[in-house]
């Protein structure tokens, strides 16, 4: 359904997509993972036809066989209501604190379905029952700041849902939620991309999240798509460097506050952090952070490399020989 052939996007200050290379086919559920900085919210809001005015854009997208590379705003509005739908980190600025739950997610109803009022208002009581907010009839009444953060999330899946998407991005849908409400509303997700047939675009800094959700991973470092395979295997045994020091990052729950002599225990972390755009490396942008880094990684992007049959990693040591 959505393909992007060698996609990029720069700005002035440099470029937050290169050469990304993705396919989405109907049903599937797709990881994004990646920090801070990596390019996932850009490579959904591409997919979305939403890139800021200022981006440059190479390469192709399209989608159902059709190039949306460089489509206008009007093509966009017709996919965005059949194809496409997406969700946002923060549940409350992106509900219009001044409206009704319900006249929120009748809105599109009516708007692009044609429906009268009270076609939508049934529509939207379905839609509440499906996300699991309770009692609909009164929360349609509601505002947004009467609802929690949960339950708001949920309003927000329903009006992203209203328009029967064939693809959903959820955009760390769940960081503003307590870990226990963040579990519900991904098996949701699951759930719903399921039952409707739905593809799923996952994305999220908890890996934990994206094993239970998603079936194929894709991890970014500095606008690169450096990893992709299935996400079980991907996350059991990374072929990337930087792929590894995203696993060995994770806080270890069971393991001792303090080591055998005594001392704290420091929780690992990826040394550096992930530079801003102006001064990513031109070859691998893992390179200054790699630990296993070649002398020519700086200089020269590496391209895929087959890790096995389904999976593959950008990286000049799976290569075998220099270039
Ligand atoms: N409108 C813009 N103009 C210039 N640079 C931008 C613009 N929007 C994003 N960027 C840059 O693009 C890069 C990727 O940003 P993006 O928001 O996609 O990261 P992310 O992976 O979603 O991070 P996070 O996990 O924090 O949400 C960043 O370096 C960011 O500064
Ligand atoms: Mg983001």
């Amino acid at each position: 359904m959505f393909e992007l052939d060698d996609f990029s996007v720069s700005f002035g200050s440099g470029t937050a997509l290169r050469y990304a290379n993705l396919e989405i086919r109907e049903g599937d559920r797709l990881g994004i993972v990646g920090e801070s900085g990596s390019g996932k919210t850009m490579l959904a809001l591409c997919l979305m036809g939403m890139a800021p005015d200022a981006a440059t854009i190479s390469g192709r997208l399209s989608i159902d066989g059709q190039d949306m590379t460089h489509a206008n705003e009007r093509l966009w509005q017709q996919m965005r209501a059949r194809r496409v739908a997406m969700i946002f980190q923060e549940p409350m600025t992106a509900l219009n604190p001044l409206r009704r739950i319900g006249d929120t997610v009748m809105e599109p109803l009516i708007v692009h379905d044609g429906l009268s009022r009270a076609q939508a208002r049934m529509r939207v009581l379905a839609l509440l029952e499906e996300v699991g907010i309770p009692d609909p009839p009164a929360r349609m009444r509601m505002f947004p700041h009467e609802l929690s953060g949960g339950q708001r999330q949920r309003v927000l899946i329903a009006l992203a849902l209203a328009c029967n998407p064939a693809l959903l991005i959820a955009d760390e849908p769940t960081t503003a939620l307590d870990a226990n409400v963040a579990l519900r509303i991904t098996d949701l997700l699951v759930r719903l991309a399921h039952e409707r047939g739905m593809a799923l675009v996952f994305i999220t800094h908890d890996l934990a999240a994206v094993a239970r959700t998603t079936e194929n991973i894709v991890v970014m470092y500095g606008g690169d798509m450096v990893e992709r395979g299935p996400t079980a295997q991907v996350l059991a045994n990374p072929a990337h460097p930087y792929t590894k020091g995203l696993l060995g990052a994770r806080p270890d729950p069971t393991a001792p506050a303090r080591d055998a002599n005594g001392k704290r225990r420091r929780l690992p972390t990826l040394p550096g952090t992930v530079p801003p755009l102006s001064a990513l490396p031109q070859g691998c942008r893992f390179s200054g952070r790699c630990a296993v880094e070649l002398d020519y990684c700086a200089t020269t992007r590496a391209p895929d490399h087959a890790v096995d049959a389904n999976r593959a990693a950008a990286c000049h040591l799976l290569g075998g020989v220099k270039p």
